[in-house]
């Protein structure tokens, strides 16, 4: 008897899954760039950590955000470009490099070396510009350094620092939580701020590159401040027409759960505030429907992910990467999948060593962290179609919760591709294990060949990584039989298992 059951309808389509919804983000923070992607030690000769840049080419990420964050709104990109030695030290106004390091920024890694990181590993970049205490001009420069092709000092600048080509940077960030540390502006403050940095990074498009780069404003968990935004920035002559090609909003979750001494009822309590982000979602998506009535604005999630009390400003945001932490981005690249008509990128926070970051570094060696095993394990997603799925599951109610929420203890999403239909399945259950059974409307399971993987089977929900244990927690095979029309698997407690129906 199953405790779940699961049902795909492979006909009921929602919208392709865009790659860059598994994104990622990268900031001057702790040791995030210098020490994660960038280090004088174990580099290679242009100062890249070669063990991480293997394990990013590996999961084949389809973008990458740079440089915050926060740090965004208080960078010159100009700082960082140029002969290395000539480079001025700055400070960084919010973060510290690392847990013994003053809060300051040497510029080693700038502009030229983040896109070309992204080069080697193929990754489409995501430039977030300086509002906060920048200039039109300066983040109208930073495009022409970067795109342009023609005969100017910009231009030139950038072929005398290694790079003939111009890079074609699509995606442009203007600012990063502009209603917070990037300037603590009201709705209106930003929307006019932001039509004015739109106006001059915008306007470049039309003539000066033969691709199109797409803009990208900030918004807020509180929706109120995302409908605000919108109705100002309709206040130009050019109404929603104006440039503005997705909206963003951050998603933390974990705040109050310390890692190490968290028990069960906490580990619902922070999987719960994780599936939150569907409602965030659903009312950008909402805000955004009911304001830009005649095109079409993308929803990002430019930072998500745990924030554990363990990760504090003076540790550069470090904290244990643990299954429970893996299972919760499991059950959130489920939400996504289910709202991939209005998704259009998400990148979670961070990529190395900081926040719920995929890959850990020491002097020596970088390993892979469980929530990297569950990209990996979401990657046959990518590109393909997301179609509805129904979950039958049973539920937990939150010990000692004023609004008497539910954890779900399965969730599912599903993509059907060329010759593959996905279904990934989640057991946020860190208590027991689960009978389920995913029934495909239309698909003969007798005939088709089915292939299962299983991450976390050896492990508990608070089973840490580290380098020595790193290769345990990769993906093992699942067994699944077919009765009565349907998969039949047993899914231990905590667990994510990814399964390929052709
Ligand atoms: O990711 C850490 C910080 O979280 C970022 O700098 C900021 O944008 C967010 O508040």
């Amino acid at each position: 008897m199953a405790n779940a059951r699961i049902t795909v309808h492979t006909a009921a389509d929602i919208d392709r899954i865009e790659p860059e919804v598994h994104g990622h983000f990268s900031e001057h923070l702790g040791r995030c760039v210098y020490e994660g992607l960038w280090t004088s030690d174990s580099a290679d000769e242009d100062g890249y950590r070669e063990d991480v840049v293997e394990l990013l080419a590996d999961l084949e990420i389809p973008v990458l955000r740079w440089p915050g964050g926060c740090f965004a709104d208080d960078y010159h990109w100009e700082d960082g470009v140029g002969p290395q030695e000539e480079r001025p030290r700055r400070r960084n106004l919010f973060w510290a490099q690392g847990p013994e390091d003053l809060p300051e920024e040497s510029n080693a890694f700038g502009t030229d070396e983040f896109l070309q990181l992204c080069e080697r590993i193929d990754t489409e970049p995501y430039l977030a510009a300086n509002v906060g205490s920048g200039s039109p001009q300066e983040a109208a420069n930073w495009v022409e350094y970067c795109n342009y092709d023609g005969d100017t000092e910009l231009a030139d600048r950038r072929r005398e620092n290694g790079h003939e080509e111009p890079y074609g940077v699509k995606y442009w960030g203007l600012g990063n939580e502009n209603w917070g540390c990037g300037g603590q502006m009201s709705p209106e403050q930003y929307a006019r701020e932001y039509r004015r940095y739109a106006t001059y990074v915008g306007t470049q498009s039309n003539l000066m590159f033969d691709h199109d780069i797409e803009l990208i404003a900030c918004g807020f968990e509180g929706h109120e401040w995302n409908r605000r935004f919108l109705e100002e920035i309709n206040q130009s002559r050019w109404g929603v027409e104006f440039p503005l090609d997705h909206l963003t909003l951050h998603h933390y979750y974990g705040r109050g759960m310390n890692v190490d001494e968290a028990d069960e009822d906490q580990y619902d309590r922070m999987l719960v505030e994780a599936l939150e982000m569907e409602r965030h979602i659903e009312r950008m998506a909402g805000a955004i429907n009911a304001v830009a009535t005649t095109r079409d604005i993308g929803v990002i999630i430019d930072e998500w992910g745990t924030w554990h009390p363990e990760a504090t400003a003076d540790n550069g945001l470090e904290q244990p990467g643990t299954v429970l932490d893996a299972l919760s981005a499991a059950a959130v690249l489920d939400v996504f999948n289910h709202h991939s008509d209005v998704l259009t990128m998400t990148n979670i926070a961070q990529t190395v060593n900081v926040l719920q970051c995929l890959i850990e570094t020491d002097e020596d060696e970088a390993w892979a962290r469980p929530t990297y095993r569950v990209f990996d394990l979401y990657a046959p997603h990518k590109g393909s179609e997301a179609v509805q799925t129904s979950v039958d599951t049973p539920t937990r109610e939150l010990a000692d919760d004023d609004e008497d929420r539910e954890l779900p203890l399965v969730g599912a999403s599903a993509s059907v591709g060329d010759d593959e239909t996905y279904v990934t399945v989640t057991n946020l259950d860190c208590r027991e294990e689960k009978a389920i059974e995913v029934a495909l409307e239309g698909v003969d399971l007798d005939s088709a060949t089915v292939e299962a993987e299983l991450l976390f089977a050896d492990h508990d929900a608070d089973a840490e990584v580290d380098a020595d244990n790193a290769e345990e927690f990769t993906a093992e095979e699942l067994d699944v039989s077919v009765d009565s029309g349907a998969l039949i698997a047993e899914l231990p407690a905590s667990t994510v298992a990814g399964i390929s129906i052709r």
